[in-house]
């Protein structure tokens, strides 16, 4: 199926709400569907995404907040121009786990004011078609957080994710959907696939 443009959805929430394995099955579904998909993750695998997660395993004890929020911009400006637009301009889907919204929200967490984050990262970073924001009880994601492969990073600390959690909530705009992500993984999938099929004008037997 070829597209008029490109499109960008971004999967957004705190830790443990199982983002990443629904960026995943989303992925999967465009691509049955016959779309051209580009998957991406912030923080990226490229130099300033790797000091970055250097600090998530090792703890934020070298860096201020000021050069924190500065590592997240320099990662996102460098995906911009080499992933995300080239793959916008080629009229792909992109899908991507974690964007801006993340960074308004965590490191908004630290102080900084989430609606002038959002502003700034918009004067380089295009903004999403739909901004899927998975949020569910701060029990589960807990939990899921606490049996996972890495349990808590340096910045899952509860107090912290509570204030993120508030933030990301507060979003609001034309573009955002909420994605109740206590369910179980198919329930959330098909939520996820209606925001798809609904922008995307996918059609099928339901
Ligand atoms: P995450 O998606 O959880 O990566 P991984 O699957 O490797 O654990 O992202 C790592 C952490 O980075 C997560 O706790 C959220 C945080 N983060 C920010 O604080 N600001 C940002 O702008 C982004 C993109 C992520």
């Amino acid at each position: 199926m070829e597209l008029d443009r490109g499109y960008l959805i971004a999967l957004e929430g705190i830790d443990g709400t199982g983002k990443t394995t629904q960026g995943t099955l989303l992925g999967d579904y465009l691509e049955q569907c016959g779309l051209p998909v580009v998957r991406l993750r912030e923080p990226t695998q490229g130099p300033w995404g790797q000091k970055i997660r250097k600090i998530l395993t090792e703890g934020r004890g070298g860096i201020t907040p000021d050069e924190e929020l500065q590592w997240f911009l320099n990662d996102r400006k460098e995906d911009v121009e080499q992933n995300i637009r080239p793959a916008l301009d080629a009229n792909k889907v992109v899908v991507i786990d974690r964007y801006y919204y993340s960074t308004a929200a965590y490191q908004g967490a630290l102080g900084f004011d989430p609606q002038k984050i959002c502003a700034d990262n918009e004067a380089f970073a295009p903004r999403p078609d739909r901004v899927l924001i998975f949020s569910g009880s701060l029990e589960t994601s807990f939990e899921r957080i606490a049996q996972g492969r890495d349990g808590f990073s340096s910045f899952e600390k509860k107090e912290y994710l509570k204030k993120v959690h508030a933030i990301f909530d507060s979003f609001e705009g034309p573009h955002i959907r909420r994605i109740d992500s206590d369910g179980s993984v198919d329930a959330v999938h098909r939520q996820v696939a209606a925001v798809a099929d609904d922008l995307l004008g996918i059609r099928r037997a339901r």
